[in-house]
């Protein structure tokens, strides 16, 4: 699992693979920087790594060093939640379609960084939370899962996005399973 932030999402699938019934273990977490969610990971002794973006020339060699890291550890799956970081093609073309993402919208609409400002900043009673396959676009891949999330009067940006993060969380557990069971098939980016 890649993140960038507090990783509560990462937080809720760690508590979720504790459950001997769930299919599906968390092998390493990475980040591009020093994220506090890290310390989820760290507190259940699973492997962490940061590749600190800063400290190269290019968002390229940025990820031959991430790609590395992520060969060692030789996941099934590659989840991204919270990364705000977008993988370099090299980096999509190597472990295509095995990367997934969460994003806190109801794709296509409001794709990118700030999907749920945006979505407060539409004006619009509902967005969502998507589940979708990385390809070399921005939140552009196959969808996997998604479901709409009403937005309520007097919603901030953070009340919406906790509203979304618990629809996310439910998603990719949904789809992780869907995963383990072969019940995705991904063709031509479908
Ligand atoms: C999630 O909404 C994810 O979809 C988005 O960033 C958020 C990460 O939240 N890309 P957290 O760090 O797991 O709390």
């Amino acid at each position: 699992m890649l993140i960038s932030g507090g990783g509560s999402n990462l937080r809720a699938l760690l508590d979720r693979t504790r459950d001997s019934d769930f299919p599906v273990r968390v092998v390493a977490v990475g980040a591009d920087r020093d994220a506090p969610g890290l310390d989820h990971a760290r507190e259940a002794g699973i492997p962490t790594f940061v590749v600190d973006y800063g400290a190269f020339a290019s968002r390229a060699e940025w990820g031959e060093a991430l790609a590395e890291r992520l060969r060692e550890h030789a996941a099934d799956a590659i989840v991204l939640s919270g990364l705000m970081r977008l993988l370099p093609d090299a980096v999509v073309a190597e472990f295509a379609p095995r990367i997934i993402n969460t994003h806190p919208a109801h794709l296509p609409e409001f794709p990118g960084a700030h999907a749920v400002r945006d979505a407060l900043a539409a004006g619009v009673s509902e967005t969502g939370a998507s589940v979708i396959v990385v390809d070399d676009g921005v939140d552009s891949g196959p969808i996997l899962a998604r479901e709409r999330v009403p937005i309520e009067p007097g919603d901030t940006e953070d009340t919406l996005h906790d509203r979304i993060k618990l629809v996310e969380r439910r998603l990719l557990e949904r789809v992780l399973l869907d995963l383990v069971e072969g019940h995705v098939e991904i063709q031509e980016n479908r």
